[in-house]
């Protein structure tokens, strides 16, 4: 017996050494973690088991028959992250270059069907030369198993992907189907078609790192949601984003002991909406000095600055924070700031996490490029998302809420279920000094005259009550309750049960 025990040890230390200890140096010059030594960073001490470590790859052209490496290139199992179980897996870049043939394909399926079944959360380590050229369709194939389950798993279980090095191709887009994709900042970069092709179809001359890298995907395309200087950190914060997760849909998230006190006045609220209509203020000041211990995971940081979305606690509960950002662009609602807020909204209402949303937004932005670029559309998404979510939707207004973006920021007409303002919002079809030109235009060029006009359409309309007299605001709230508030709101949410019309799915505009 003990022969047969040795036999085993030695064969797993074998399957263990991936690609050798000259690939893995490399790995490690490059500034990588290898396979491995990431899910011990991402698991909670000791917690990993692992699935497949045996598994061989079948090809036996170009000399294949030859080069089985027990894993096949990728690390495949469950372990836990904060006691809670998660399926994982891991491309190994020292195996073959991480490259995905049918058996790595199956692997990963296999953890992927295991999620499903037993409604834990997917996260995916990618690291990989994209499809085994060697297997040519068998690995096409296999890729698309992951994306048939990727669609399977959406909105069932939450699914993350963190890039650690390349993923070019289609292998894109399973990451791209998941609903939080994290990047490494120098070592990892996403690209259909790499700069080379690019050059011959095009003629542009582009880096990897100008094409698909952490800051142009967070920046410009949106394509991640955060990106972080290395292995470890990328892997600490996807610790800590599961934090605020539920395991599946219907379940909630895990709550979280808080010592802060649910009563907790911030005075400084009273004077953060500057006097001047025009004078910017920081919407996160707000969301930080709402939350509990002031933490925020914000999401999409990089990218629309104009909206922020991301996670808070309240009373322990995660919520979904969307808030318009005066500091950018005045917090104008555009194409992507709206295509933000949507998707984030839609993972919220997926797995059952409470929205807060907080206005001060002065309509959309007017331009040629957005109305070329779909701004209808691309605003719908925004109002389609708010009025289709189920889950419990407080909404306050600080500042302005003006024309259709009134609508649209989760106003009381698209089902928010509670709607409070402060004292300083200004509720209305648009600013006072728009208002007063367009009314009185016969008087244009009169100076006085439309200061005295804009004076008293701010009179009548630049403040909540003319809302609140209708039932649209449920209460004007003083600034430094407003924590006291929203947790009292949030509080009375918990039992909401909504039956919405018999359908397949809706048809968003997409
Ligand atoms: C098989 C691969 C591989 C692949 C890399 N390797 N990619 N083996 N299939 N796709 C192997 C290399 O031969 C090498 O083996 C080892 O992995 C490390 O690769 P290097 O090139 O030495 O590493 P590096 O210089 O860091 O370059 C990494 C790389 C490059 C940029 C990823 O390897 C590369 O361009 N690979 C091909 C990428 C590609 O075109 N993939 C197909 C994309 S299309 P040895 O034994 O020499 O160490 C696709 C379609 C998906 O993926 C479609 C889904 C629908």
């Amino acid at each position: 017996m003990q022969q047969i025990i040795d036999a085993l040890e030695a064969r797993r230390r074998a399957a263990r050494a991936g690609g050798g200890p000259a690939r893995i140096a490399t790995q490690h010059e490059k500034g990588k973690l290898t396979a491995r030594e990431r899910l011990e960073v991402l698991l909670d001490p000791g917690s990993f088991e692992e699935y497949g470590l045996f598994v061989t790859h079948r090809a036996t052209d170009f000399g294949m028959a030859e080069t089985r490496v027990p894993g096949d290139g990728v690390v495949t199992g469950w372990g836990r992250i904060g006691g809670r179980l998660v399926y994982v897996f891991s491309q190994d870049f020292t195996v073959f270059g991480g490259s995905l043939s049918e058996t790595h394909a199956e692997k990963i399926c296999k953890i992927m069907d295991l999620a499903l079944q037993n409604g834990a959360p997917i996260i995916g380590l990618n690291d990989s030369g994209g499809a085994r050229i060697q297997e040519g369709v068998a690995s096409l194939g296999g890729y698309a198993e992951v994306f048939w389950r990727n669609v399977q798993a959406s909105g069932a279980v939450p699914q993350i992907s963190v890039i650690m090095g390349p993923c070019a191709g289609g292998a894109v887009y399973s990451p791209a189907m998941t609903d939080f994709t994290y990047m490494v900042e120098g070592t990892s970069y996403m690209f259909v078609t790499g700069p080379d092709v690019v050059r011959t179809v095009t003629n542009e001359i582009v880096t990897h790192e100008e094409l698909g890298g952490a800051s142009t995907h967070t920046r410009i395309s949106s394509v991640a949601d955060a990106s972080f200087a290395n292995d470890i950190e990328a892997l600490l914060e996807t610790r800590r984003l599961l934090d605020y997760l539920p395991s599946r849909a219907g379940e909630k998230a895990p709550r979280r002991e808080t010592t802060d006190p649910a009563t907790r006045q911030e005075p400084a609220l009273d004077t953060l909406v500057p006097a001047s209509p025009s004078t910017p203020y920081d919407m996160s000041e707000l969301i930080v000095r709402l939350a509990d211990e002031e933490e925020f995971l914000e999401l999409g940081k990089a990218h629309a600055g104009n909206i922020l979305t991301g996670f808070i606690r309240l009373e322990g509960e995660t919520i979904g924070v969307v808030a318009n950002q005066p500091l950018v662009l005045a917090g104008c609602l555009d194409i992507n700031a709206s295509r933000k807020a949507a998707r984030f909204i839609r993972f919220c209402d997926s797995f059952e996490i409470p929205i807060l949303t907080l206005v001060d937004v002065p309509g959309f932005l007017p331009g040629v490029a957005q109305e070329h670029g779909g701004i209808i559309k691309h605003g719908a998404k925004l109002l389609f998302a708010y009025a289709e979510a189920s889950v419990p939707k407080v909404t306050l207004i600080t500042r302005k809420a003006y024309g259709g973006a009134y609508d649209v920021m989760a106003s009381k007409h698209i089902r928010a279920d509670v709607n409070y303002a402060w004292p300083s919002a200004e509720i209305a079809v648009m600013g006072a000094k728009g208002a007063a030109e367009i009314l009185y235009r016969s008087e244009k060029g009169d100076a006085e005259a439309l200061a005295q006009r804009t004076a008293e359409y701010e009179a009548r309309f630049a403040n909540p009550f003319i809302a609140a007299e209708r039932g649209f605001i449920d209460d004007v709230i003083m600034p430094h309750n407003t924590r006291r508030r929203l947790i009292g709101a949030f509080s009375t949410l918990r039992g909401k049960i909504v039956a919405g019309p018999r359908k397949k799915h809706g048809n968003i505009p997409l």
